[in-house]
């Protein structure tokens, strides 16, 4: 009988993959790079800020790890990422659209005050990177795995795409503070384009699914850490590293009858 575990090292294994991540150097994208090359894969890691002092990317190296600055929203930046990553690694078979922008609790007043008053100019930014941006991956990136012979798509939405956020965690700041309204909806527009694409592109051998993710721990205040695990089963936030078992799953054949789906990793945020 075969090795139980060279098998199943083969099921969830990428060697020879090639696999790319949009927002790469952010804290969530570094640890994918990490994991899909652990697993053997070629990774194009893109990102609009490459060289910024915060990111993920600085301390990893590797002979199958090429880093481009891209632009998600600029379709032609992707068109030339796509045609550098050709001719380094080959056709992708892996896409991880990751990259995606949030209000940080030190943003302007407005893009945290109430829905009434949310600027048109914030809605716009978030539609264009968290839901423009990805579209045009799928588009480029997507579309070349479609035409040359298949391939495995993971969009990444949030708890905040699926339910409202609770508003009444942020009570306790000084100033008025809601969950912006764009970050939400563009999260939920993603769930429906990764069911658009399963579909269209079943045929092509595309799958794509959406893995949905509760809050990371960051360094966040003690109050806030307080609130938002009162409202986890698990009781925490998760630890930045805790969804690279859920990546690996999706890349690979693990997954291999999967498509259209998403993969709620929350703690049991959304149980109750
Ligand atoms: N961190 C969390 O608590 C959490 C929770 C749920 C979902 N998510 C989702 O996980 C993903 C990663 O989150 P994170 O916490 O690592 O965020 P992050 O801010 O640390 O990283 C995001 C990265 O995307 C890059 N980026 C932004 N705009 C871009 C553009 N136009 N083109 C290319 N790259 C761009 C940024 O430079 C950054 O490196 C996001 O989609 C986010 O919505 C995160």
């Amino acid at each position: 009988m075969e090795n139980a575990s060279n098998k199943t090292m083969e099921l969830f294994g990428l060697s020879g993959k090639v696999a790319i991540v949009t927002g790469a150097a952010g804290q969530l994208g570094g640890c994918y790079v990490r994991t899909l090359l652990e697993a053997g894969a070629f990774v194009a890691a893109l990102d609009v800020r490459l060289e910024s002092p915060k990111s993920k990317l600085k301390n990893i190296t590797s002979d199958r790890l090429l880093s481009i600055e891209v632009d998600i929203n600029d379709k032609g930046a992707l068109e030339k990422g796509i045609d550098t990553i050709l001719s380094r690694f080959g056709d992708p078979n892996i896409l991880i659209n990751n990259a995606a922008i949030d209000t940080p609790p030190n943003s302007d007043e407005q893009d945290t005050g109430p829905f009434e008053t949310y600027p048109e100019s914030s809605w716009q930014i978030m539609m264009d990177v968290n839901l423009k941006g990805t579209f045009f991956a799928c588009q480029v990136i997507g579309g070349h795995m479609a035409k040359s012979g298949g391939g495995n798509i993971i969009n990444i939405s949030s708890l905040y795409g699926i339910l409202s956020p609770d508003q009444r965690i942020y009570e306790y700041k000084e100033k008025p503070f809601f969950k912006p309204v764009a970050y939400s909806v563009s999260k939920s527009g993603v769930l429906n384009l990764t069911r658009y694409l399963a579909t269209y592109w079943a045929k092509k051998n595309v799958r794509v699914n959406t893995l949905t993710l509760g809050g990371v721990f960051n360094s966040q205040d003690e109050v806030f850490l307080k609130n938002y695990s009162h409202k986890i089963p698990l009781g925490r936030m998760a630890n930045e590293d805790e969804y690279n078992g859920a990546i690996l799953f999706l890349a690979s054949d693990a997954s291999s009858y999967m498509t259209g789906a998403n993969l709620i990793i929350d703690g049991g945020y959304s149980c109750w």
